[in-house]
């Protein structure tokens, strides 16, 4: 299976290293404090994905010595540790994690200068929160954690959490006060036994408790499903919001390509619709409003035989790479592994610019890419161009970081619980990408704050310094799936005298296809190009039961510094021009 899942979206960098940065509010506490012709959309439309971003509390490991702490929704104190067993008698055995959960005191302390916004801190059990934020919408919070303080034992207040290792996600609620645990009854194998020795068990924490995420669930969680339940709600759910049409087409649903009639350098658009990553790339083309989720990219040897280059390909150890592979081998993969539905569109270069395109060039880039890790870093900073236009309601930078917290970032995301879950180079990308953006070396999230803050800037625009191609991050060169591909493009000469003046990583999976580099004359696509399909399509769909949609595709020019300030919001994704 493979991923090019970039971020869907973000609220709150609650990421850093084992270590929490809880922003206390949550983005429903200011709702009540907007028009109601504002806030009633928001409710009742997208907050539900929102209630769905887990926040990540820590690690469990197997010494009870330093057993994780942390504070719930319901409970004010829990403990987690894991123990190993062997009770399956299998090769790595399995192992029990316990958790207990008690009721404690909240201390809140607030200090400073209550005319202009308050500085506040709060001491919760050794965990320290700091921030700013205007009177007005500090008050609100402190009423509602005083009531959760006061319905702790109620029923409706349970804790929901989520307990990954990179090989298993499961979930488990709690609203009685004592010890629990949750049976791991046998690791998946070597790698799976050696990570939760050496890392632990991930625990994140569904920050609206158990009725809010139920809500929530009742939305979303189909997106995720390998059902055709789950098929049915991501086609419903992006026909609702991004006003996608999903038609069915005629038989065959897969085509068989010619070798003789692609050529290097031809794109594959591919959109997921199903299980895991179907759920993943829904949210992704929600945000950046893409009608693919995923890329690759054909690629010639001087013998003529086909391959295909993917970044986001995921190998047998579960990590996402890069990966050059045979035609065969991966359409194979396609066509029987792949079970996220995979609608796959080919779209052949243009003529000139195939003529144009240096194949020796290209595979030296693929080549220096090849087993690399997918890039992590980069990709949300290709959608976080402007302050206001980037966010899609509720998360809105202007309505949620400036009505609360200016300098904290409200932008979180459900790549919360995979920086997480995934192997390290995933771990530290938001820390390492904003230390690039403020030339620091090494600053974790809350001392970046602190410098954002000390030179006067906001953090929101922070966020929105451009990526440079040129950046290496400390794993190395890493590229989400279609910046290698435009990057690939700029080394073949595509951009030609812009290429300076292109930063590809700014570009998202829509930038891609909306460039007008592909055949524009129908009559030159290959013949089995929507064969049998009574709609001809500009491009090849040679797999899926549904027609895809590329709107705007191939009618971009490049002009320099493109992508590197375009607002993008759901559901019209209007881009002004030359951003
Ligand atoms: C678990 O028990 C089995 C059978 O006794 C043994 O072969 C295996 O090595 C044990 N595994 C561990 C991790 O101790
Ligand atoms: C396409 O190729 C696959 C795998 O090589 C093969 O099983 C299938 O029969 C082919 N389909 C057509 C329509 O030629
Ligand atoms: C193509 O790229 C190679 C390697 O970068 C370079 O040596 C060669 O001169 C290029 N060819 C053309 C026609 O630009």
């Amino acid at each position: 299976m493979k991923l090019c899942f970039s971020v869907f979206v973000i609220l709150c960098f609650t990421i850093s290293n084992g270590y929490a940065w809880k922003t206390p509010f949550h983005p429903i506490d200011v709702l009540p404090l907007l028009p109601k012709r504002v806030s009633w959309p928001i409710l009742n439309t997208l907050r539900s994905a929102v209630d769905l971003l887990p926040s990540f509390v820590g690690t469990a490991s197997s010494s009870s010595d330093d057993a994780l702490e942390w504070k719930g929704a319901c409970f004010y104190k829990n403990e987690a540790w894991m123990e190993f067993h062997n009770k399956s008698g299998s090769e790595f055995g399995g192992g029990t994690l316990h958790l207990k959960v008690w009721i404690a005191e909240v201390a809140l302390i607030l200090v400073g200068d209550f005319e202009f916004g308050i500085n506040w801190v709060i001491l919760n059990l050794g965990l320290i929160s700091y921030g700013r934020a205007a009177k007005a919408y500090v008050t609100p919070w402190i009423s509602s954690a005083n009531t959760e303080v006061s319905n702790a034992h109620s029923w409706t207040c349970m804790d929901l959490y989520i307990f990954a290792t990179p090989y298993r996600v499961t979930w488990d609620y709690y609203f009685l006060a004592r010890e629990h645990t949750l049976e791991f009854n046998e690791w998946e194998g070597k790698a799976e036994y050696e990570y939760v020795k050496n890392k632990g068990v991930s625990i994140f924490l569904m920050e609206s408790g158990m009725l809010g995420t139920l809500r929530a669930l009742w939305d979303v969680f189909p997106l995720f499903t390998n059902t055709g339940w789950g098929e049915n709600a991501n086609l419903a759910f992006l026909k609702k919001h991004m006003k996608a049409s999903f038609e069915q087409r005629p038989q065959p649903w897969v085509t068989n390509i010619t070798v003789d009639d692609v050529h290097s350098g031809d794109f594959l658009a591919i959109s997921k619709i199903r299980g895991r990553w179907g759920g993943f790339e829904t949210l992704e083309k929600w945000v950046t409003g893409a009608y693919a989720g995923h890329t690759a990219v054909l690629l010639k040897d001087t013998e003529g035989k086909l391959w295909v280059g993917e970044s986001g390909h995921e190998n047998e150890k579960g990590e996402d790479i890069i990966a050059i592979l045979p035609w065969d081998e991966w359409w194979t993969l396609e066509l029987t592994k792949d079970d996220s539905n995979p609608h796959i569109a080919l779209l052949p270069l243009r003529p000139d610019l195939r003529a144009k395109f240096n194949e020796t060039a290209a595979w030296e880039y693929a080549k220096s890419m090849n087993g690399k890790p997918y890039g992590y870093h980069n990709m949300i900073f290709s959608w976080i161009d402007t302050l206001d236009g980037n966010y899609p309601p509720p998360l809105d930078a202007n309505l949620v970081a400036s009505a609360y917290v200016s300098n904290l970032c409200e932008v979180a995301s459900v790549m919360t619980m995979w920086s997480h879950i995934q192997p390290d180079y995933a771990a530290n990308m938001w820390n390492e990408a904003l230390n690039r953006r403020l030339e620091t070396k090494d600053l974790d999230l809350p001392q970046i704050l602190v410098e954002t803050e000390k030179r006067g800037w906001s953090f929101d625009k922070l966020l929105t310094i451009p990526e440079r191609d040129d950046w290496i991050y400390s794993d190395g060169k890493s590229t989400s799936c279609v910046v290698f591909i435009l990057e690939m493009y700029k080394q073949a000469g595509l951009f030609g005298s812009l290429a300076d003046s292109i930063q590809v990583t700014e570009f998202t999976i829509k930038d891609a296809y909306t460039l007008n580099f592909f055949e524009n004359d129908e009559s030159r696509l290959p013949k089995w190009c929507n064969e049998g399909d009574d709609v001809k399509l500009p491009f090849c769909q040679i797999r899926g039961q549904y027609r895809m949609e590329l709107p705007g595709y191939n009618t971009m020019k490049p002009y320099s510094h493109m992508n590197e300030r375009c607002p993008s919001l759901p559901p019209e994704y209007h881009r002004s021009p030359n951003c």
